[in-house]
């Protein structure tokens, strides 16, 4: 059921049940961190396997020292200028953080939401939420709370209704070795924007067989239909002549015959925009009758680098 019913999500959160809910960057799905059956469901629900450990959400910056230790000075600074917002960090975790949303290792990732709806949610209950994104496991990321209810609604009583995503892609996540800096996964706020902050910092291959935030496993957010990245459109619409395409591009295209679908992300080529586009994109391309995506690599800056990446994993088979 979807619902704006913020007082009623409380009430199943607080008795241990799960629930979809909005953020500003992608909708999770979402349990008392400790609730271990809450937790429990929630993995079974997304059939996300049990070593990749879930982000804890938070109502406040100012709560931060209640689920994390040791806390650099950097860690500190990124937190005042992202948060509230789409940057998580991996930080030592307090010892009372169950095992159960960290997957036995000793860190958490933390947020602070930056979501109206959220917020005032997190501010009715007196426990953190543990949300993953509200997908099964390797499936696309939903942005809106119909695209909960289509893959969860038979299974969790509520999708708390916030509207479209503003962002549109997962958080930024930076974790800390020795003093440094390094983000594992590129997300909504952009390096540049980081760097700002913090000034030079590492970007790890989330491609590798052993990468730090274990979820970010070569495929991901994949649609059903085959999906292809392509440098040049145009050759890849000769290549593969004869099929039903859809096309997934920055901005405006040419007019061709085999293009059965096209989406378009920013027609004025705002990268922000295309991000929050993506996956709303992405889900409508899947559910035309189409036999292969031809995704359009963006420029590789700023939140073109975060699109590039998803996309890259959605084109992995
Ligand atoms: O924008 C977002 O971050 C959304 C919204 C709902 O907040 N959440 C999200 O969660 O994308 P999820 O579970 O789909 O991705 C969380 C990522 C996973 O790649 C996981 O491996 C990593 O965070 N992660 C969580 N805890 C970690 C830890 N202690 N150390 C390293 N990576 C961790
Ligand atoms: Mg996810």
């Amino acid at each position: 059921m979807i619902s704006k019913d913020i007082n009623q999500a409380a009430q199943i959160l607080t008795s241990g049940g799960i629930i979809g809910f909005p953020t500003e960057t992608v909708y999770g799905l979402a349990g008392d961190i400790y609730s271990e059956k809450a937790i429990a469901d929630i993995y079974r629900i997304k059939q996300r396997p049990r070593f990749n450990p879930l982000i804890v959400h938070l109502k406040s910056g100012a709560d931060l020292d209640t689920v994390a230790t040791d806390i650099l000075q950097k860690a500190r600074e990124l937190a005042a200028a992202f948060w509230p917002g789409p940057l998580t960090m991996v930080l030592k975790k307090q010892a009372h953080i169950p095992d159960w949303i960290s997957s036995g290792k000793s860190t958490v990732a933390v947020r602070v939401p930056n979501h109206p709806v959220a917020l005032s949610l997190l501010q009715q209950i007196d426990f953190p939420l543990a949300a993953p994104s509200a997908n099964p496991f390797g499936s696309i990321s939903p942005t809106t709370a119909a695209h909960v209810e289509d893959y969860f609604g038979d299974q969790i009583p509520m999708v708390l209704d916030g509207g479209a995503c503003q962002k549109g892609i997962e958080s930024t996540i930076i974790g800390f070795e020795g003093n440094e800096p390094i983000v594992y996964r590129l997300g909504s706020v952009s390096i540049e924007e980081i760097e700002a902050v913090c000034g030079p910092i590492e970007v790890r291959n989330h491609n590798e067989a052993a990468p730090e935030a274990p979820g970010m496993l070569a495929k991901h957010y994949s649609p059903s239909t085959k999906l292809i990245l392509s440098d040049d459109l145009k050759l890849s619409l000769e290549t593969h002549y004869g099929k039903r395409i859809g096309v997934l591009s920055f901005t405006d295209v040419f007019d061709a015959p085999s293009i059965v679908k096209l989406e378009i992300l920013s027609a004025k080529a705002d990268l922000a925009e295309a991000a929050s586009h993506l996956y709303a994109a992405m889900h409508r391309l899947d559910h035309a009758e189409i036999d292969l995506i031809i995704a359009e690599k963006l420029p590789d800056t700023g939140l073109g680098k975060s699109i590039n990446d998803r996309l890259k994993r959605a084109a992995t088979q």
